[in-house]
């Protein structure tokens, strides 16, 4: 197996937490990805993301485009927060 050597930007994006309600980050979700789940659901089902409070109104899109991304570690910003409006408690 021949190991990648990652930048400081990968390791950080892969340490950022996607699914902030089960605390699951980046890596995780593309390694999910990288075996086989190619859709929301099935990354959710894997992984046990999307199955917080918020029912994936915050990682759900995140989610969708590193499928998208066929799991390639997203390092440009993006948007996990949410208006209190959104969510359903
Ligand atoms: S952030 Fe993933 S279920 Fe809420």
């Amino acid at each position: 197996m021949i190991e990648k050597k990652l930048s400081i930007e990968e390791i950080k994006a892969r340490l950022k937490v996607v699914c902030i309600c089960k605390g699951i980050k980046q890596a995780r979700i593309c390694e999910a990805i990288e075996r086989g789940a190619d859709t929301v659901e099935k990354v959710n089902k894997v992984t046990g993301s999307g199955s917080g409070g918020c029912n994936a109104t915050r990682c759900g899109p995140v989610i969708k485009k590193l499928v998208e991304n066929k799991g390639r570690v997203l390092l440009e910003p993006y948007k996990t927060e949410i208006e209190d409006d959104d969510l359903n408690f």
